[in-house]
Parts: C-alpha cells; sequence; structure tokens
C-alpha cells in the first residue's frame, strides 16, 4: 500500500475520529484503525466507531474496515463506606462523599452494595431508572448530580422483596462493581449493615483501597463500629477514618445543638483504635428531609452540605497521599 493510499482514506475520516487516530493500516482490502479511547464511554466508543467505519465505506480498494480502541487502564479505587450497625447513616455519607467528590472534579462513581435494603436510587434521585447492559456488562445510570450509580434496587422488580442466598448476592455485588464504570477512577461502595457475606466478598474479591467507618456517638454503636473495623484490619484494608454522624442536634426553631446520642465517642473511639477521625455530622432536620427527596446535601452549598464537603475533602486528601506513597 502507498503512503498515499493511506492519507486519502485518513482524510475521508470525521475529526472525531481523526483527532484520536493512532494508526491506520491498509492490507487485502482491509483497512485496520487503531483508535486511542481513553476517556471515551462505551457509547462514544461505538459511536466513533460507527463514525470510522461509515467514512471508509465505499473507498476504493477498501471492503472491510476494522476498528480497534485502545485506552489506557483507568486506574480504579474503591472507597467502602462502612458501620457494624444498621441505621446510622452510612448510605447518607456514602452518597454525599461521592457527590461532594464529583462536585471537586473526581471522576467519581457509587455502587450500593446494600442488596437487602438498597437506598442509593432514593438517595441519589435515580428512582426508578433501570440500567441498560451491553456484551453483559451493566452500564450504570447517570444520577443528577454529576456521578454514574448502580443500585440492586435499579435490577429488581419495584417493590419486589429480594431474597438472595450467600453466593447469588455475592455474585450480584459483582455485576455492579464490574460495570461499564469508564472513565471512573474512585468508586464508592455503600455496604450494607454489619460483618456479614457481603462484606467479605466486598474485601476479598474486590480489595477496597480504603474505608469509611460511620458511627453513631452512642456507646452501642461504638462498639459495632470495632467490629466493622476489626473485620477492614483482617482484610487489610487500611481504614481511612472514622465519621461520627447524627452528632449534636440542631434544632431548626432556635439553631440550639443538642446531643441526643451523647457527641464525641465516635472521634474517642477512633483515637483509642489509632485511627483518624475524619469529622463530625449534625442531626439535622434539613439533612433527612432533603437526603428523603433525592437531594444530597452535598449538592447544595447550604450549611448542611459543609460537613459532607469537608468530609469529601479528607478521602480526596488520603487517595492523593496514596498515590503519593505509589509513585
Ligand atoms: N445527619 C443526619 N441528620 C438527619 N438525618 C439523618 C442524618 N444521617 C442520616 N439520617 C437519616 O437517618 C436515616 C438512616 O440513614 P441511612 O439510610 O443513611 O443509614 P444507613 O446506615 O445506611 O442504614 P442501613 O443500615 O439501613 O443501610 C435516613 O432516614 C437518613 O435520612
Ligand atoms: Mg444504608
Amino acid at each position: 500500500m502507498s503512503s498515499k493510499e493511506v492519507d486519502a482514506l485518513k482524510a475521508k475520516l470525521p475529526e472525531a475520529v481523526a483527532t484520536r487516530l493512532q494508526s491506520l493500516r491498509l492490507a487485502d482490502g482491509r483497512a485496520t484503525l487503531v483508535v486511542d479511547a481513553t476517556g471515551l464511554s462505551a457509547l462514544d466508543r461505538d459511536k466513533l466507531e460507527v463514525a470510522a467505519k461509515d467514512a471508509l465505506r465505499g473507498a476504493p480498494g477498501i471492503a472491510e474496515t476494522r476498528v480497534a480502541m485502545m485506552a489506557d487502564k483507568v486506574r480504579r479505587r474503591i472507597v467502602a463506606v462502612g458501620s457494624g450497625k444498621g441505621g446510622v447513616g452510612k448510605s447518607t455519607v456514602a452518597a454525599n462523599i461521592a457527590v461532594a467528590l464529583a462536585r471537586m472534579g473526581r471522576k467519581v462513581g457509587l455502587v450500593d452494595a446494600d442488596i437487602y435494603g438498597p437506598s442509593q436510587a432514593r438517595l441519589l434521585g435515580t428512582e426508578g431508572i433501570r440500567p441498560t447492559a451491553r456484551e453483559n456488562k451493566l452500564n450504570p445510570v447517570a444520577s443528577p448530580w454529576g456521578l454514574p450509580m448502580l443500585s440492586m434496587a435499579q435490577l429488581a422488580d419495584p417493590g419486589q422483596a429480594i431474597a438472595w442466598r450467600g453466593p447469588m448476592a455475592g455474585n450480584a455485588l459483582a455485576q455492579l462493581v464490574e460495570a461499564d464504570w469508564g472513565d471512573v477512577e474512585v468508586l464508592i461502595v455503600d455496604l450494607p449493615p454489619g460483618t456479614g457475606d457481603i462484606q467479605l466478598t466486598m474485601l476479598q474479591r474486590f480489595k477496597p483501597a480504603g474505608a469509611v467507618i460511620v458511627s453513631t456517638p452512642q456507646d452501642l454503636a461504638l462498639m459495632d463500629a470495632m467490629r466493622a473495623i476489626e473485620l477492614f484490619a483482617k482484610g487489610k484494608v487500611p481504614v481511612i477514618g472514622v465519621v461520627e454522624n447524627m452528632a449534636g442536634y440542631v434544632c431548626p426553631h432556635c439553631g440550639e445543638i443538642s446531643d441526643p446520642f451523647g457527641s464525641g465517642g465516635a472521634q474517642a473511639a477512633a483515637k483509642s483504635a489509632g485511627l483518624p477521625f475524619l469529622g463530625r455530622i449534625p442531626l439535622e432536620l434539613a439533612i433527612r428531609q432533603d437526603s428523603d427527596a433525592g437531594r444530597p446535601p452535598a449538592a447544595s452549598d447550604g450549611a448542611e452540605g459543609k460537613p459532607f464537603l469537608a468530609l469529601a475533602e479528607a478521602v480526596a486528601n488520603w487517595l492523593d497521599r496514596q498515590d503519593g506513597a505509589i509513585t
């Protein structure tokens, strides 16, 4: 083949393809293009391939066009959000960390691994949206807050009780974690409460880079939090730190702060376990109302979003420090 023929073919390519073209070879009537697909979603990759094939269809001497997509493999890290006890605000914290990270420009996604009691579709305002699948891989659902997400709630029929047994639950989790996350670099995983099968699968199969432990300030919740901390320690997953949620009730009428669950307990527990304390989130009516309405507080500039933004910053800094340690 002459370079003239190759140049003539290149000239036919639309700009979107041409700017990403790494090589174009011509042999036996077949054009083989290598295209840089870094950062493209599956849908955009498909579009590029179709555009390239359309452009070269019918070109003299070309019976077939093949397009190979090359992408730098994204180094994706998982941050698990867990607690020993239920109802302490894991899902709220996970959703808001994710939204805040997205606002900070991080490429972040979220997996709702609480397959028995999924709540992220509600929290992130994606209820009723079903993910599509391509080549046996799920395509995450785009939330209105600038991040893709997947929850078991989006796969089950609405209102259908899910009675997964251990191995099935593990496989369901794998479908979510191994979905087509595109260029997502940080995957926040909202774990179910406790230290059961799903948590073990998560540790063994998907090895989070780090874990955030959520606890309320009272003693019983703290004891459960210690169990979660031990679980991560056994799985050699570093604990990024402990968050104290529902600390200090802010009266919506007078603004006075009271402590229904006590205060400072999680900070003290973190200290005694030698773990970083990541911050305190007050018990606030607006947090529950906005969360229930699918408007994560971290998406707004209101006062109730501030503690979550600070928390996300601590997580981002931790991830960056890990980068520093590796390179
Ligand atoms: N700081 C807060 N102020 C007010 N309400 C909160 C706060 N954190 C969480 N909540 C509310 O408490 C409830 C439980 O929170 P969430 O679902 O996040 O807990 P969870 O630990 O994920 O629970 P589960 O163990 O069932 O998964 C929700 O109604 C949520 O809106
Ligand atoms: Mg939850």
